[in-house]
């Protein structure tokens, strides 16, 4: 504490005009009580640092909370200013304001005081030392996250069953979002730059999520987030929110290439195995071939259709350009394929034989590590992408 006064202390002075400007956003829906000590709460805490900052209040309300957050338009003309929000949830309301930001860094939180602004310098204090985003964790030494209820009432268990399935969830899914220990933190900060690039979608609640999976940061730096209970009001998480996550997980899974891409291996693995039984059925059933041509047949036929859809789903983002490429490709995708079936058995019959596990659990385990040989040989050898399970 003592070290980050005299860093904010040696900082003002050092940096009379050159520090960067700051954006604080909190994100407002009937939040009127709020209002007051937020406002308050943030200029006592910045008054001890070196930035210039405004307060962009995000609004969608529908009580007299416009009203509240105007008298401080009206007292700190310069701090303060209202900005009506599309009335599309919360991610739009953050991303319209965006859009207003003088800062060259940005400052995204709650407005309800479980976000503490005195978090705030120590959010900038990382980007100061080259962070592109910093986020307050609940989940790392220092945070915690008594704010999502009582730890033993019926709700405060299923709050955090929520919140943190969700984070294992996205984070399995999706290689960007291990940067952070809390993607559903509504609690952050980010160079501007940041997101200069890129087009954010208004999916959602989870505004971090979005912005981590479009714009990739190396430098993810995190600070410990005392999640605060709620004053006033209750929290607007719903059921409907949870659904409206699901439908932000899937868009980003179908519309970034790169996003889940093992996954997106799987299920065109999956479809191959629906593809290659559907085949040995029609051509023992109805073309009374011998079972065992029918099954080679229908396993090249399969080969051949997951090489199909690989290329123009999971790995879209690097389309042959020419025939010549593509047949090229398909024939290493044969030989790999082949491959691996070779060290499916070779790995079964080790588990089997060597280790005596149960068979079942052999040939699981055996098609599970020749599932991960195969994507990586595929991605690396035949479309030249990062590896990234
Ligand atoms: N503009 C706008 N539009 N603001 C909204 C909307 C909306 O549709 N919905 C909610 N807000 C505001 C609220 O007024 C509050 O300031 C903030 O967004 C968070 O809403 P809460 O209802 O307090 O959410 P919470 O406490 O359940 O959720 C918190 O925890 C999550 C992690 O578990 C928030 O911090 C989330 O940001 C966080 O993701
Ligand atoms: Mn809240």
């Amino acid at each position: 504490m003592k070290e980050e006064v005299n860093y904010l202390r040696k900082k003002k002075k050092s940096l009379k005009k050159g520090s960067p400007f700051v954006t604080i956003i909190p994100a407002t829906f009937n939040e009127k009580d709020n209002i007051a000590p937020l406002v308050e709460g943030i200029k006592k805490t910045m008054s001890n640092t070196p930035y210039d900052y405004e307060i962009i209040f995000a609004d969608d309300s529908n009580d007299d909370t416009p009203q509240e957050i105007k008298k401080f338009v009206v007292k700190y003309p310069n701090l303060v200013r209202y900005w009506r929000a599309p009335g599309q949830g919360l991610s739009a309301a953050f991303i319209s304001a965006f859009s207003q930001a003088k800062g060259k860094y940005i400052v995204c939180m709650d407005a309800d005081l479980q976000h503490p602004p005195a978090l705030i310098p120590k959010l900038l204090r990382k980007l100061d030392k080259g962070a592109e985003i910093s986020i307050a964790s609940r989940y790392i030494p220092g945070g915690s996250n008594e704010g999502l209820g009582k730890f033993w009432s019926f709700y405060g268990i299923y709050r955090r069953i929520v919140s943190i399935g969700m984070s294992y969830l996205t984070k399995i899914l999706f290689v960007p979002i291990r940067k952070t220990t809390d993607p559903m933190t509504g609690f952050f900060a980010f160079r501007k730059d940041l997101i200069k690039d890129i087009k954010l979608e208004a999916k959602g609640f989870k505004i971090l999520v979005e912005i981590l999976m479009r714009s990739k940061p190396v430098n993810v730096k995190e600070v410990p987030l005392k999640f605060q209970p709620r004053e006033h009001e209750t929290s607007k998480a719903t059921l409907k929110q949870g659904v409206n996550f699901f439908k932000h997980l899937k868009q980003l899974f179908f519309e970034l290439p790169e996003a889940g891409r093992f996954f997106k291996f799987c299920l065109v693995g999956l479809s191959g195995v629906v593809i290659n039984l559907g085949f040995l059925y029609l051509f023992v059933e109805f073309w009374l071939m011998q079972k065992t041509y029918a099954f080679a047949l229908s396993i090249i036929i399969s080969i051949l259709t997951n090489y199909f859809f690989n290329s123009r789903f999971t790995y879209r983002d690097n389309r042959s350009s020419s025939r010549k490429e593509s047949l090229r490709r398909l024939t290493y995708y044969y030989a790999f394929a082949f491959l691996t079936m070779f060290v499916t058995v070779v790995v079964y019959s080790i588990l089997l034989n060597v280790f005596s596990l149960h068979y079942l659990l052999a040939g699981f385990l055996s098609i599970a590590f020749t599932t991960i040989l195969n994507f990586v040989l595929v991605t690396k050898i035949i479309w030249k992408l990062p590896v990234e399970i």
